[in-house]
């Protein structure tokens, strides 16, 4: 079979920031350096070297690029105590702001930090949808709402790009969950697919101009999307014009004939892949035409023109038109004040006076901040500040006590607070290679992300090594987790010797992050430090897509009775004006790889929240997660707010909130309901390899619409510290769509910020029927705005015609449905205030 590539000609307009001059520079630069390439050397272009980066070809000036993820910092090529990273708040978080303009911010900050790890390529951001509230990397997405979810990854993108970093926005698509997610079949009508699924990446595309894509590992509609040549070749790159590159997400690339052929031009992670010499194979057995390879190459080159890294050429941003540098820290914890959803605030509990209360604050999280997601999203920031940090600082002393109250940490972590660790790499004749120091108890190198000195050929143990100085006296649990030989010793007493063996799981991360096990517990004294050795023989199991070194050092404090952390707890609230709690997921509950089977608080946490709300009527909870949970108390307590995973700044940002000093700015992206029975979605795994999108267009709020079902809080709600009045809104013609003039007025005692919200409502009296049936009402438009007390503000709004269009499946085509319709304007898709007609 041969193929040649079916993209449209090339675009000739350059795309956002890059000027008409730059762009033919690039085009210059790439076909010069094409020219002088080989097959076997262009193949071996389209594959990574190594785990993030490309080769370098220095005969044509081409520096190595380097890549890395996203899309809440930058990790960087290495994952050690002496690399850190600035943490943001996460996806979900970053969405709860309604502000793209925030995004864009927050995207500046991510090329600042890219550059100086000498990482050219975010693997970010990640738009997949909010399909149902189980998907394991719910929190690494937006909202369940494709404007929403397109808007902020426009100004993320912007963001990162005006700082001469490229891009990659995944997963393109229908990546909405994680189970079985190498294999499933995602069957999801054209309807859906466009009108949802497709959206954002399309609006992205056409208002960001993102240098990069990456494929998703599953299947849409019977073809691998690495392979998908009609969405990738037809739609991405024919219908919306897009010059970037195709990057497979890692290990996706199964095929080198049928990638080649659906449009991929870069297979990862190197160096065993289906591209590099096997393509070089294909094209000389005359399976794969070489214009096809070419095509690829152009476009892995013009990323390289564009990111600096080929040398011949200016890159799109040179360091001298750079933007000003970002305050990482100052910002992450702007971004978090900004998120925090104020859900319920009863008799105005928040804010709290500063001088005044006496506040008693528990839960495990209070003390542990879950600052973010587990997976690929993971990054290490220096430092964290939890929320007993954050408010310890902003309070006078003694104004606060602390409790454990529950722990839903149920079972062994990573070796992390009081851990004080090094790994020492040693050769097979016991030589020591490299001592570094670890962040964390966890070991996590792939590919050359190694030790300097080291290499996967001549590392045979690590040893992670130092000392433990317990926060509490009692019996610790020790544990590992990982494939390969373990000796375990703590305090001169071994407690395991054994090897474990990699299983035959599907999935790399199965096999690296699997179940944690213990292998012994020890009686510890508070603040007495001991040593410890974990000694890890490394397995080089045969037949794994990539080389990587993954092993963990776990442990887990004492165990405490239930009821007795509970009862101290309460002690503790009864005694303070203001009890504040807080509840948390767990890295078990949320991260990628796996979905999450009920929306659950694990452990005692429910139990806890009710009992304090019952000896303190100011019960504050606050609810650090990235994706909904049931909160099945939150009527018995005085307020509710959902922190997110905050990142690194969490806790100063809580105690800004808390105290008043800013408002809690954020809405709902994403719809949360009473319990997980109660949501549209809840089928994340497939039937026989497939998994049916039978809701079609009905999900989220559109979803809880149709079925008349009210949620515990709906899309776009969040309440602030003072109130608002919608006054008037006005609509007018404005090219070939509306401008939507919405006037509020801020009648409460303090200066706030609305995001004003505008919805699209068909009125016609005829139903549709069939085949354009559609959503009782959807979001058409948003716009923050601000005012001081007394004073009014208005958000002057741009609704798109493709608000109107729904995608005629017959056609083949967008086709605006014409008739009456509602526009509506307010707080939430639930709390509508002011609404004129209009019809086209
Ligand atoms: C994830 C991607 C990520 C990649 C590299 C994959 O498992 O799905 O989002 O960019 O790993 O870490």
């Amino acid at each position: 079979m041969t193929g040649s590539p079916s993209t449209p000609e090339r675009p000739h307009a350059p795309g956002r920031g890059i000027t008409a001059g730059q762009q033919a520079d690039h085009e210059a630069a790439v076909e010069a350096a094409l020219g002088k390439l080989d097959l076997d050397t262009k193949t071996r272009l389209l594959a990574g070297q190594d785990f993030w980066s490309l080769p370098a070809l220095p005969e044509i000036g081409l520096d190595s690029l380097v890549m890395s993820d996203g899309p809440i910092g930058v990790r960087g090529v290495r994952s050690t105590a002496d690399d850190p990273s600035i943490a943001l708040p996460s996806p979900t978080a970053l969405s709860a702001t309604w502000d793209p303009d925030l995004a864009h911010r927050a995207g500046q900050l991510l090329a600042q930090e890219a550059r100086r790890k000498g990482v050219h390529v975010l693997l970010a951001p990640t738009v997949n949808l909010h399909r149902s509230p189980l998907g394991g990397r719910h929190f690494e997405t937006y909202s369940e709402d494709p404007y929403l979810t397109g808007a902020i990854g426009t100004g993320y993108v912007r963001g990162v790009q005006s700082g001469g970093v490229g891009t990659t926005v995944k997963h393109f698509v229908g990546n909405d969950a994680e189970t079985d997610r190498f294999t499933v079949d995602n069957r999801i009508a054209p309807r859906p697919l466009r009108e949802l699924y497709l959206a954002p990446f399309e609006t992205i595309v056409k208002n960001a101009h993102p240098w990069g894509i990456m494929t998703a590992y599953n299947t849409v509609n019977g073809t691998s999307m690495t392979e998908h040549r009609y969405l990738v070749n037809e739609v991405l790159r024919g219908e919306w014009r897009f010059d970037g590159i195709n990057v497979s997400d890692w290990t996706a690339a199964r095929s080198t004939v049928g990638d080649a052929l659906g449009g991929l031009d870069l297979a990862m992670p190197g160096p065993r892949t289906v591209y590099g010499e096997n393509l070089a194979a294909a094209v000389r057995a005359g399976q794969v035409d070489e214009p096809v390879v070419d095509e690829a190459v152009r476009r892995v080159l013009l990323l390289a023109a564009r990111t600096g890294v080929l040398t011949t050429t200016e890159p799109v941003v040179p360091a001298e038109a750079l933007p000003a540098p970002v305050d990482g820290d100052a910002l992450a914890r702007e971004i978090a004040t900004r998120s925090f959803v104020l859900l319920r605030n009863e008799g105005g509990v928040l804010p709290l006076d500063p001088a005044g209360p006496r506040i008693a604050l528990s839960g495990a999280a209070a003390r542990d901040a879950r600052v973010l997601g587990g997976g690929s999203a993971t990054v290490y920031p220096d430092h964290v500040v939890s929320p007993l940090d954050g408010l310890s600082a902003a309070l006078p002393e003694g104004a606060l006590s602390y409790e454990l109250g529950a722990d839903p940490a149920n079972e062994l972590d990573v070796a992390g607070k009081g851990f004080d660790l090094r790994a020492v790499c040693r050769d097979a004749d016991g030589e020591t290679l490299a001592s570094v120091p670890l962040p964390s108890g966890h070991i996590q190198w792939m590919g050359n992300d190694l030790p300097e000195g080291v290499s996967y050929e001549n590392v045979h143990t690590i040893e992670v090594t130092g000392t433990f100085t317990p926060r509490e006296s009692g019996t610790h649990a020790f544990g590992t987790r990982g494939v390969g030989g373990f000796r375990l010793t703590v305090d001169g007493k071994s407690l395991y010797t054994g090897e474990v063996r990699l299983g035959d799981a599907a999935d790399p991360f199965e096999a690296f992050f699997g179940k944690p096990t213990e292998r012994g517990r020890l009686d510890l004294t508070e603040g007495e430090s001991v040593e410890l050795s974990l000694l890890h023989t490394v397995a080089k199991p045969e037949g794994l897509p990539i080389q990587a070194i993954v092993f963990t050092l776990l442990h887990q404090d004492p165990e405490h009775d239930a009821d007795e952390l509970i009862a101290r707890a309460v002690e503790a609230a009864r005694a303070a004006d203001t009890a504040v709690v807080v509840v948390a997921t767990t890295e078990r509950v949320e991260s990628e790889g796996f979905d999450r089977r009920d929306l659950n608080l694990p452990g005692r946490q429910n139990d806890l929240v009710r009992a304090v709300a019952a000896v303190n009527p100011r019960t504050v909870v606050v609810v650090n997660a990235g994706s909904p949970v049931e909160l099945p108390w939150r009527e018995e307590v005085a307020a509710v707010l959902l922190s997110w995973f905050p990142g690194q700044e969490g806790g100063a940002a809580l105690a800004d909130v808390l105290l008043g000093a800013a408002e809690p700015g954020g809405r709902l992206p994403t719809t949360w309901p009473k319990t997980l029975a109660d949501a549209p979605v809840t089928r994340t795994a497939p039937t026989d390899g497939k998994l049916e999108y039978e809701e079609g267009v009905f999900i989220g709020y559109r979803a809880w619409e149709k079925a008349g079902a009210t949620p515990a809080y709906p899309f776009g709600h969040g309440l602030g510290y003072t109130d608002w009045t919608y006054e008037s809104l006005t609509v007018e013609p404005a090219g070939d769509g509306l401008t939507v003039t919405v006037r509020v007025r801020n009648r409460g005692e303090r200066t706030g910020r609305e995001t004003v919200q505008v919805y699209l409502a068909p009125t016609d009296p005829v139903p549709d029927a069939g085949r354009s049936e559609r959503p009782a009402r959807w979001l058409a438009g948003f716009a923050g705005v601000e005012a001081a007390a007394g004073t009014s503000a208005e958000a002057v709004i741009h609704i798109a015609r493709r608000a109107f269009q729904i995608w005629d499946e017959e056609a083949g085509d967008w086709t605006a449905v014409p008739g009456p319709y509602a526009v509506e304007a307010g707080r939430s898709v639930l709390d509508l205030r002011v609404s004129a007609a209009t019809e086209i």
